[in-house]
């Protein structure tokens, strides 16, 4: 990285992390996961440090909380730059957070250096961007792009509570939701770590987001029967979770089988299991397993999604249980990033000596949801061995500082008119 003498404040971006790294529970670094009490702990440490940078803090009815810095022109819309502060179980200090407080540094170092925007501009930390307790993700953008709906709001997550009720909790209102419907944003700009190994390993200090793969997750219902672990002979058995075990690998054969089609970026995964009765000496008599499948293109998920409705079916049988249902909990098409945004990072990486590459995503951002009613787009920093979701998730304080700098810079162009946002 060429760069330096960066317009934003590298260290305080850097203290600002480590500040909310520091708000998790102590006994699984970094957990902070949305709606629960650490979350709102979290929020209201960010929430603080908005209002110390001068930005009018509120929470809309998606549960997002917001920094508003107004412009000198009312009517040309907002610049809305932001990401999310939850975390997975155990997940690290930057994934979500670096660009919320990048947003909120690029905030700072517009005022700082006398910057008058003719647009709004809002720093978003959007809510539960994290597939949550409630089997959903992106609460806060699917609201700010009109996407969440009444049947997500009646999801039951941990003891019977509905998202509409966590909403609440957290200073939503899903009766209002339409109210936290936006038609003003002029451009969405995300930082985010890259998540993967490939700027490290190409040694490119920015990564500019053209697609982002879609996700699918559907919930898979083996069903077998329970009985004695110690009588029932093998070969009377209806074990649903040795048919899981099988639908598993069957799974990760036409996962792999997809991804060398060379059909763009493809990926499936099983997380998340759930075993009935989940017990030493019980035969399980039922298991629910959920898979993520995240494709660059669309049409790669609809035959992953055939194919697997084919062919799961039989493997169960093959394992002595049944394969009774294959829902689908979530299907979001993947996004493109706007092209003029992306040039203006692009131009912005440039005028600061900074090296870039075009690249798509294999993660999940809440840039898809504002994609579907602005232009948006996204830029990576390198994270160090390509690790993330796990605590030894690791940015350089000098690469996010370079990250936020670009983004400043495509805000004054956007800001201009310099780059023109292909949708007005
Ligand atoms: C978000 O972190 C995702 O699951 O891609
Ligand atoms: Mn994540
Ligand atoms: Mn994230």
């Amino acid at each position: 990285m060429k760069a330096s003498n960066l317009p934003v404040d590298e260290a305080r971006l850097w203290s600002d992390l480590m500040a909310l790294a520091e708000i998790t529970d102590p006994n699984k670094p970094y957990t902070r996961r949305s709606f629960t009490p650490l979350f709102l702990e979290g929020r209201a440490w960010l929430k603080q440090r908005f209002e110390n940078a001068g930005l009018a803090t509120r929470i809309d009815a998606g549960g997002n909380l917001i920094g508003r810095r107004p412009g000198a022109k009312p009517g040309n819309g907002t610049i809305v730059i932001g990401s999310h502060s939850d975390t997975v179980p155990s997940g690290g200090r930057f994934d979500g957070t670096a660009g919320v407080l990048a947003a909120l540094e690029v905030a700072r170092s517009l005022d700082e250096r006398g910057h008058v925007l003719d647009h709004d501009l809002e720093v978003i930390d959007c809510l539960a961007e994290e597939v949550s307790a409630f089997g959903i993700s992106c609460v806060g953008s699917r609201a700010i792009a009109g996407s969440l709906t009444d049947e997500m709001l009646a999801h039951v997550g941990p003891g019977g509570e509905q998202v509409a009720d966590a909403l609440r909790r957290v200073g939503g209102d899903p009766d209002r939701l339409a109210q936290a419907k936006r038609s003003d944003i002029a451009a969405y700009l995300e930082l985010h770590i890259e998540q993967g190994p490939v700027l490290e390993t190409e040694i490119v200090d920015l990564g500019i987001v053209e697609t982002i793969a879609g996700i699918t997750r559907l919930e898979l219902t083996v069903a077998g029967r329970a009985d004695h672990a110690g009588t029932t002979p093998m070969h009377l058995r209806r074990d649903a979770l040795v048919a899981a075990a099988a639908i598993m690998s069957a799974l990760r054969d036409l996962a792999l089988e997809m991804s060398d089609r060379s059909e763009g970026y493809f990926v499936a995964t099983i997380g998340e299991m759930h075993v009935e009765p989940n017990a030493a000496n019980v035969i399980a008599g039922s298991v629910r397993l959920i898979v993520d499948a995240r494709a660059e293109r669309r049409l790669t998920m609809e035959h992953f999604v055939a194919r697997l409705r084919e062919r799961m079916p039989d493997v169960a049988a093959q394992n002595g249980a049944e394969l009774t249902a294959i829902t689908t909990l979530s299907d979001v098409l993947p996004a493109q990033g706007d092209a003029a945004l992306c040039n203006a990072l692009t131009e912005a990486a440039d005028a600061l000596g900074l090296t870039h590459r075009r690249m798509a995503s294999g993660a999940g951002h809440d840039a898809v949801h504002f994609s579907r009613i602005a232009p948006a787009a996204m830029v990576f920093t390198p994270c160090r061995g390509g690790r993330s979701h796990c605590p030894e998730e690791w940015a350089e304080p000098g690469e996010l500082a370079a990250g936020a700098a670009a983004m400043l810079g495509a805000i004054l162009a956007i800001d201009r008119g310099a780059a023109k946002n292909g949708r007005d």
